[in-house]
């Protein structure tokens, strides 16, 4: 693992993920049904507001925690050829991955050698990269190829002259990017989540004028469900009644349908999670893949300043391509979209908050223990790497 991932929770002892099988999640929940409990956290956790305020904690955050750690960019099926490429800004940094004609993806900082303009911008298939400004041209595999009117440019050698790459690596059907340092995931803490079978339906994005961590704090529990999502998650799901579990760094939340109860007297074999309930494995530090019956999303909460952050979404599906099949994807989709901008109210709020001075602290509850844990591993790495 890497060395300074830090584990909570671990379920089980040898350092594997200790994530449940299905059945043992669907016997939890059950339980849970039963009992009217959730999953309980081991401590309230009192995170400082200035946390969320500092430009000092938030360019740390930036520089000592995402551009170190290698952090999810976008799935392989959106890299399904040689030349398709993908360019976006990740951790504020202009960022371009490309699947050369080896097979392999690398990244590279997406800035011209020349004067600096990006070489491409959003996603499509290339023979090869020409920079729109003067045309300088560069190789799938980031060298320099050609300079428009080189006899401008006497002693600048081609070979020195590259885009420059960054650490880059395919694993689980993720494409993840390590800016700074060549660090790798650790293949036992993804589960495969978006791997062979998943089909690349579509990118999304949408702007929250709040900082990165409220907006992801928004995904990582289940105690807002009645209160935030009352006509659109709450009639179907179940008000904070969550399992929580902990791999490497990141955390898995489940969050059960009420169509679960079918699954009460099923053999073991028919217990599958994906029908009945919608799971979040969050990423350490600011990436999320969600299930859902219809279709899986990978997202990348982006920050683009302190208090705005863009929700960077992939959508993949391992369903058919007949029509029918398709419009239940969509079907699905617009449902989980209603459900989310419910949550982008709420996360706007939360930011428009912090100008009031109110608070000192925010108070995460035994109800919140992902959350806890997006804190405590956020201390953790930024206190090893001061
Ligand atoms: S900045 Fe790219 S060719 Fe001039
Ligand atoms: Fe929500």
């Amino acid at each position: 693992m890497p060395e300074d991932a830090v584990k909570f929770h671990q379920q089980d002892d040898d350092g594997r993920p200790g994530l449940a099988d299905e059945p043992t999640v669907i016997e939890r929940l059950l339980g849970h049904i039963d009992h009217q409990t959730t999953d309980l956290a081991d401590t309230v956790w009192r995170e400082p507001v200035e946390h969320y305020r500092s430009p000092e904690r938030f360019q740390a955050e930036l520089s000592k925690v995402m551009r170190r750690t290698p952090t999810p960019f976008c799935p392989s099926a959106a890299l399904p050829r040689t030349g398709s490429y993908l360019a976006r800004d990740a951790a504020m940094i202009p960022i371009l991955a490309v699947r050369g004609a080896d097979g392999q993806v690398r990244a590279f900082r997406n800035a011209c050698r020349h004067r600096g303009a990006q070489v491409a911008e959003g996603h499509g298939c290339k023979a090869a990269l020409a920079c729109p400004y003067h045309g300088w041209t560069y190789g799938l595999d980031g060298r320099l190829r050609g300079i428009p009117h080189p006899d401008g440019f006497p002693g600048v050698d081609k070979a020195e002259h590259g885009l420059v790459p960054v650490g880059c690596f395919e694993a689980n059907g993720i494409v993840f990017v390590t800016q700074d340092g060549e660090a790798k995931p650790d293949l036992d803490l993804i589960p495969d989540l978006i791997g062979e079978g998943w089909r690349f339906l579509g990118a999304g994005e949408q702007l929250i004028p709040a900082n990165w961590k409220i907006v992801t704090e928004g995904v990582l529990e289940g105690y807002h469900i009645r209160s935030t999502h009352a006509e659109t998650f709450f009639p179907r799901q179940y008000d904070n009644l969550n399992l929580v579990e902990a791999f490497g760094r990141g955390s898995r939340i489940s969050y059960p349908y009420q169509n679960i109860e079918r699954l009460r007297d099923a053999p073991p074999a028919e217990r599958r999670t994906e029908p009945v309930m919608t799971q979040v494995y969050h990423l350490f530090p600011n990436a999320a893949v969600a299930t859902f019956p219809t279709h899986r999303v990978l997202t990348i909460f982006e920050p683009l300043a302190i208090d705005r952050t863009v929700i960077v979404s992939y959508s993949l599906t391992r369903r058919p391509e007949g029509e029918e099949e398709q419009a239940a994807v969509r079907r699905g989709q617009d449902f989980v979209t209603k459900g989310t901008d419910e949550d982008r109210a709420m996360q706007s709020a939360v930011q428009r908050g912090l100008a009031a001075n109110a608070n000192s602290v925010f108070t995460f509850g035994l109800f919140e223990g992902a959350i806890t844990r997006l804190h405590r591993n956020l201390a953790q790495v930024l206190g090893d790497r001061d």
